[in-house]
């Protein structure tokens, strides 16, 4: 752990670029009046190489995407990849103005390969127990955002790249190998594969996905509840932006709550998750962004939310 804190004060900042959503900003700036009406993206500083965060801007302002881009280790989590993570993840807790986050990669035909096992052979087990702890303090840090979450899934997710998926709230999905291949060698799923999948799809089902480390594609996933949507090849992109603008133009105080209702209420028996409903109801009452909802329906507009 120290070596990673070291590691992350290390890193210098430098500016991300992204190819795939938009190359508008790397042309036409959104501080430039004339394009304001333009679709932009705000390029963010990072501290990590392989992790950009990217903020969208104008229409898709509050939708913000981390992308995953380590072409030659096929987005395998190292160190320098993890502290990125963990540093991006920390920067969409603390952004007030972010509203649902995208996980998505710039590497064709993968999302993530998991833990980087070159660098994993070179580790003591006492640093490999340091760097799983982290990982999956990372990935739970990605499940307790306030906010929707979505893994856009174009390529394959294995090991960690599958936990990855799986601690976001939505996984969007075309038709690429998933697996928790661990037990093949000799470990187990360690970054909360072990908790969150059979919470997910079952005991049983998760118990086959792990015993046997089996890499699934087909319809395997969409018909175990693995994944939200299977769409088309080229397709899981659009898709994931189409449903964050859905869910970025949702009074953002009742999609919090409505994530923390379903979140901490499901393993709450029915009259506590119940009162931790009442208890989130609560904090959409007194909004105004609940009345500007009454008054967008009476006068027949769309509402138009402030977070407030
Ligand atoms: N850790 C470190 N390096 C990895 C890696 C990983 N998890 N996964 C892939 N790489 C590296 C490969 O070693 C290769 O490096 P090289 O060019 O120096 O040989 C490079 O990435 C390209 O990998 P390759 O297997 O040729 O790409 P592919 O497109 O044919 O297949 C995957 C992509 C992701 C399906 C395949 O690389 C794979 O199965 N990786 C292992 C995934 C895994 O078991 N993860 C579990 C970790 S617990």
């Amino acid at each position: 752990m120290a070596a990673l804190t070291a590691l992350t004060k290390s890193l210098g900042y430098h500016c991300a670029k992204r190819s795939k959503i938009s190359t508008f900003s790397q042309n036409f700036p959104s501080h430039n009046p004339r394009f304001q009406t333009l679709r932009t993206l705000i390029l963010e500083p990072s501290l990590s190489e392989s992790v950009k965060l990217n903020r969208l801007s104008d229409y898709d302002s509050g939708i913000v995407e981390v992308n995953l881009d380590r072409p030659e280790a096929k987005n395998a989590i190292g160190k320098e990849m993890l502290s990125g993570l963990r540093h991006a993840f920390e920067a969409v807790d603390r952004d007030s103005s972010a509203r649902v986050v995208m996980i998505s990669s710039s590497v064709p035909k993968v999302f993530c390969a998991g833990a980087d096992l070159k660098e994993r052979k070179k580790m003591t087990a006492a640093e490999v127990h340091s760097f799983v702890n982290y990982l999956r303090s990372t990935f739970s840090l990605i499940e307790e955002l306030q906010i929707p979450t979505i893994a856009v899934i174009e390529g394959a997710a294995l090991g960690g790249g599958l936990e990855m998926a799986l601690s976001c709230d939505l996984r969007i999905w075309e038709n690429a190998l998933l697996g928790l291949p661990e037990t093949g060698l000799a470990i187990i799923p360690g970054a909360g594969g072990t908790q969150r999948l059979p919470r997910l799809v079952g005991k049983s089902i998760a118990k086959d996905i792990i015993f046997t480390g089996r890499r699934m594609g087909g319809r395997d996933a969409m018909s175990m509840g693995l994944v939200n949507y299977c769409v088309p090849a080229g397709e899981a992109h659009p898709k994931a932006l189409e449903i964050a603008r859905e869910i970025n133009q949702k009074g953002p105080i009742a999609i919090r709550m409505a994530k923390r209702a379903i979140n901490e209420g499901i393993d709450r028996e029915m009259v506590s998750a119940l009162d931790l409903e009442e208890e989130c109801y609560e904090q959409t009452l007194n909004t105004k962004d609940r009345l500007e909802g009454l008054a967008a329906f009476a006068e027949k507009r769309k509402p138009i939310y402030t977070g407030e």
